[in-house]
């Protein structure tokens, strides 16, 4: 990662120091354990780096987009060097990532990655088109979490596959393991935001950002025409109103909104479970089921 840029040595130093979870360099290597007897490659590891970096540009991107000033416990890139510092350390990561591909011939490896990029973009993009005019229904809303969180998780698995077993079916079935993950994931972290807990990072920000998540868009659609004009009213008009945005999260609650998203979320882990099964028992297949749970009963 080294560059002869000084500023940029630093926040890359910053970054590195600062680790997520891995959860998805995890899912590539387990995936292709369980496909080839507990072999990786080369292609494996390039392919988990790659798919680090960029989740980690997408990250830095992200906080820029959601005006959030911390990630992973500490501050945000664009806390302590402004905006226009993170989106070309952003764009830094991204390019580092595609080229380990592309410098190494993983074409195909690069394939996945690419169509998990455009698609996190798309959804993010989607995300803002509903936030303005808050008319978002639960299809939509699985749409965007497909897109621009189950999406990458998919390329995890599929490219953990892809490594070892290029033309395999199994790449097919791996992609959609891992979409399953990742619907349950985002729910995962769309329920932290409707905490009290500390996860490294801020929570009650979404309706702050006008973002219409599963918990309030079941309490839309559960409750009076009058309970609903002022929930529209308070995120329009009040969302910067610690108070107001208080009691909308008090009103999702009650009304079963958080009951409603954990169910979703859990019956997405289940149907990742099942397609598992369908592959023969093993130490990679056992650690695998102990990631799908994790997902949805991690703490951060
Ligand atoms: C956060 O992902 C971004 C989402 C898609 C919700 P993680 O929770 O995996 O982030 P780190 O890498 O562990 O910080
Ligand atoms: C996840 O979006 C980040 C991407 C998929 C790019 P969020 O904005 O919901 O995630 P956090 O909560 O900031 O990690
Ligand atoms: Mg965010
Ligand atoms: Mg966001």
């Amino acid at each position: 990662m080294t560059s002869k840029v000084a500023l940029l040595n630093r926040i890359t130093h910053y970054i590195v120091n600062r680790k997520g979870k891995q959860m998805r360099p995890m899912f590539v290597f387990l995936a292709a354990k369980l496909l080839n007897n507990g072999e990786v490659n080369e292609r494996t590891y390039r392919g988990a780096s790659v798919i680090e970096l960029i989740h980690t540009a997408t990250l830095v991107h992200d906080d820029v987009v959601d005006e959030s000033n911390k990630r992973r416990g500490f501050f945000s890139i664009n806390a302590l060097w402004k905006n226009k510092i993170a989106v070309l350390v952003g764009d830094y990561l991204l390019s580092k990532g595609l080229l380990l591909s592309i410098d190494n011939g993983d074409f195909d490896l690069l394939r996945i990655i690419s169509v998990a990029v455009r698609e996190m973009s798309e959804g993010e993009l989607l995300q803002i088109e509903k936030a303005r005019r808050l008319d978002i229904t639960e299809d939509v809303y699985y749409d965007i979490i497909r897109q621009k969180t189950a999406t990458l998780i998919a390329a995890c698995c599929s490219l953990g596959a892809c490594s070892v077993k290029p033309e395999s079916e199994d790449v097919e079935t791996f992609r959609k393991f891992g979409e399953l993950c990742g619907m349950a994931f985002q729910i995962k972290d769309d329920l932290f935001d409707y905490g009290n807990e500390s996860i490294g990072k801020p929570t009650g920000i979404d309706i702050k950002e006008q973002k219409m998540t599963l918990p309030l868009i079941y309490a839309l659609n559960n409750c009076t025409k009058k309970e609903k004009r002022w929930i529209i009213n308070s995120i329009k008009n009040h969302n910067k109103d610690k108070k107001r945005v208080k009691e909308v999260i008090a009103f999702v609650k009650k009304t079963g909104g958080l009951d409603y998203a954990v169910a979703k979320m859990l019956a997405y882990k289940d149907e990742a479970l099942v397609l598992l099964k369908s592959y023969p028992e093993s130490a990679y297949r056992s650690a695998l089921e102990l990631m799908v749970n994790y997902v949805v009963e991690r703490k951060k």
